[in-house]
């Protein structure tokens, strides 16, 4: 009798966290969400206030743009609210934060990306990763700055189909934003310029320099395995030149390039922007900081795990005219493509290497969390 008590108990209970979790954000047309508020600190967190070490940057940080809107606590607290706000989008069913999981280093989990309607995106999701010390955004690079970044998934057809002119006074009608404009632009008028430079100030305090390999930085690598630090080696060799295109600490490039994923390609990339035969199939480097956990990987999401991006570079890379002369056996743009002939043992230690990049603190950083919850 009593233990059919507890059974009923825990199957009401089960169903009403059932009915709770139905306002789980994959789910499209949720009208549930406009009652949803945000919940902020007292005490507002600071952000803007972790610098990383200069070696993180090329070009030199004076060439980029968000040296022009420095970051605030103010406009990064109204930016994080404004990133998980599913108002954004025409029926409230998605925000930034549907398509960028913190715990997924700001990437999405998915191959494709569900848009307000239900249709997927025709990328994979990019990581949100120290945008700070970089400019040309997206995998063609068509953003050059990330304030005219960060409206364009607003209005995007796929992603959240809002009439951005339509904006400022959606968000009028909710009653917490005129403080948090009030807060960080000392008036509670509302524009689409503020809400691009908050949203971009948040954006880019998403910082990550607190990894494994930044503590190996400071303390000569005395915390790494044979394998991971034979994996460091391999990937600053001459031979195997990951490093020769993930430049800097930040294991990224400013420059898109043609890494020779196939001969023919469905998507022509940066190409398909400047109309440059040269820059066909060239796609943005990404960073490689939480690379682990960004999964899939490359432009079309490819790629499930890190073996598999190892075993493209080790044997797959494929002929292309525009194949980057640093993957050709002749140094030559277009030339034929390098193998690099690895041993298991080494492959192992280049995926290791690679997972030492993973910086827990800031993919748990409760500055950077959902606030509507
Ligand atoms: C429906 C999913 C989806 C939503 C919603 C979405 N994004 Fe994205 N985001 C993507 C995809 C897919 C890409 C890559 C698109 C491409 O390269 O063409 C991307 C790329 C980016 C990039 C480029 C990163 C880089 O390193 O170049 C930034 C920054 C970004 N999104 C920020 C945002 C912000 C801010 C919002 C909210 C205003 C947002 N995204 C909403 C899916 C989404
Ligand atoms: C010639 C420049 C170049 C070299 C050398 C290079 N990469 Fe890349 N890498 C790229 C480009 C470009 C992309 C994105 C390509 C795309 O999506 O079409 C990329 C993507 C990746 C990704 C997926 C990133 C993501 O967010 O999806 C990983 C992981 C990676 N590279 C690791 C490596 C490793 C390990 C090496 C050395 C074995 C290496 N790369 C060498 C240019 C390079």
């Amino acid at each position: 009798m009593c233990s059919k008590r507890i059974i009923l108990f825990s199957l009401s209970a089960g169903l009403c966290f059932f009915i709770a979790c139905s306002k789980d954000p994959l789910i499209p047309f949720d009208l549930g969400e406009k009652e949803l508020k945000p919940v902020l600190p007292e005490t507002p967190y600071s952000y803007g206030t972790d610098t990383l070490p200069s070696n993180f940057s090329s070009p030199p940080l004076s060439f980029i743009n968000s040296i022009q809107n420095p970051i605030t606590s103010a406009g990064a607290t109204l930016g994080r609210v404004l990133f998980y706000d599913k108002k954004l989008s025409v029926n409230n069913t998605i925000s930034c934060g549907s398509c960028h999981v913190q715990s997924k280093g700001f990437s999405d989990p998915n191959q494709f990306s569900v848009g307000f309607e239900g249709a997927i995106t025709n990328r994979n999701s990019m990581a949100i990763i120290n945008t700070r010390y970089s400019f040309r955004y997206f995998w063609d690079q068509r953003a050059t700055y990330l304030e005219e970044q960060v409206l364009m998934p607003i209005e995007n057809h796929i992603e959240m189909g809002m009439n951005l002119a339509d904006l400022p006074s959606k968000l009028q009608l909710a009653d917490y934003y005129p403080t948090l404009f009030e807060n960080a632009f000392g008036s509670t008028e509302i524009t689409i310029e503020k809400i691009s430079i908050a949203l971009s100030q948040f954006a880019h305090s998403l910082t990550s320099y607190r990894s494994k390999y930044d503590i190996g930085l400071q303390n000569g690598f005395v915390d790494y395995s044979s394998l991971e630090s034979d994996g460091k080696t391999l990937f600053f060799s001459g031979t195997v030149n990951c490093n020769h295109c993930h430049t800097t600490e930040n294991f990224y490039d400013t420059q898109a390039v043609n890494n020779g994923l196939d001969s023919i390609y469905a998507d022509n990339g940066r190409g398909i922007i400047t109309g440059d035969s040269a820059d066909i199939a060239q796609f943005k480097v990404p960073t490689l900081r939480n690379i682990e956990m960004t999964a899939p990987y490359m432009h079309d999401g490819r790629f499930s795990t890190l073996d598999q991006v190892v075993e493209h570079y080790n044997s797959g890379i494929q002929q292309h005219p525009n194949l980057d002369d640093r993957l050709t056996t002749n140094g030559m743009t277009g030339g034929p493509p390098k193998q690099y002939f690895l041993t298991t043992y080494e492959k192992a230690s280049l995926v290791a290497f690679l997972k030492t990049l993973t910086d827990q603190t800031f993919l748990t950083d409760v500055r950077f969390s959902d606030p509507f919850r």
